[in-house]
């Protein structure tokens, strides 16, 4: 057995229509890590969640996950493609892909249900989502009709239910009001010191000092260009700023306009 959860070598994936997405993308992931990729628009973190859930298959490199490379056709195979999606659970960045049941109670009970939990432990793993995403008022809603920071609460409780071993989250604050991305930061934390991987693609530098030990940074050349422990990557300007990562405000004082830049750790000073 490996002691690895992800061995990420030399990755290379193109979209059809080959736009480019990862261009040699290395990355090693041990149980119990926390882990956040960060970059802008389009530099492919996204994608390396994809692919390490198995939606999608390198074209050039590999991806080794739990000892076992992840090919196409071996999750053809029933059996391994449940064994696999019990210990791996993605949280979409567009909570529309994750909801497709009548109503948001089925969207929760759907995955434990297809992995044969037994159907008390599903409505008591609904009840436990429900109350840690102060969702209970909307269980009996169509997950449609619901507003888009509703979704993104029904899509995490949906991957919270199954329980998996390792947590891709994609941009699992984005769009949320302060209390949900509180609950689910807590979530992430308690969930981590349970022994859960957990891996975040965030623009939300804010979070990352909570969600993430260990950042890679991904560039425009779709490659990762620096990893680093949180703090060291959160603490250096010239790379946030080179990555198209800092927030730059800027407002009026006095009758002056006034442009400047945050690193996210300044606001803890
Ligand atoms: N379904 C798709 N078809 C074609 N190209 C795609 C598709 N999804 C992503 N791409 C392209 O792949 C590249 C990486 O996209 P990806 O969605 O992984 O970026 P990202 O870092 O997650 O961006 P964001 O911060 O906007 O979420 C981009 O150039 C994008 O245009
Ligand atoms: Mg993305």
């Amino acid at each position: 057995m490996s002691d690895l959860i992800y061995e990420v070598k030399d990755v290379h994936f193109s979209w059809p229509g080959k736009f480019p997405a990862l261009c040699g993308v290395d990355m090693t992931i041990r149980p119990g890590e926390k882990i956040a990729v960060i970059g802008a628009n389009g530099t492919g973190k996204s994608t390396l969640l994809h692919l390490l859930d198995g939606l999608i298959f390198p074209h050039q490199g590999s991806v080794t996950a739990f000892g076992e490379r992840l090919l196409e056709h071996s999750l053809f195979d029933e059996q391994a493609a449940h064994r696999f999606r019990r210990r791996v659970g993605l949280v979409f960045q567009n909570a529309d892909i994750q909801l497709f049941c009548p109503s948001v109670r089925e969207d929760i009970a759907f995955g434990p249900l297809q992995f044969g939990v037994a159907e008390e432990e599903v409505n008591r793993r609904i009840r436990e989502v429900a109350q840690v995403l102060d969702i209970h008022h909307l269980l009996d809603r169509v997950p449609h009709q619901l507003s888009i920071g509703e979704k993104k609460r029904v899509a995490i409780a949906s991957v919270l239910a199954i329980d998996p071993d390792v947590y891709l989250f994609d941009e699992p604050t984005a769009g949320l009001d302060p209390l949900t991305v509180r609950h689910i930061i807590d979530f992430m934390v308690n969930a981590n010191r349970r022994g859960k991987t957990i891996i975040t693609a965030t623009h939300d530098l804010h979070i990352i000092g909570e969600i993430a030990d260990t950042v890679y940074v991904f560039g425009q050349n779709k490659k990762i260009v620096r990893g680093g422990s949180a703090e060291s990557v959160l603490n250096d300007r010239a790379l946030l700023e080179s990555n198209n990562l800092i927030h730059i405000h800027r407002h009026h004082h006095d009758g002056k306009e006034h442009v400047h830049q945050h690193l996210p750790l300044e606001q803890h000073d």
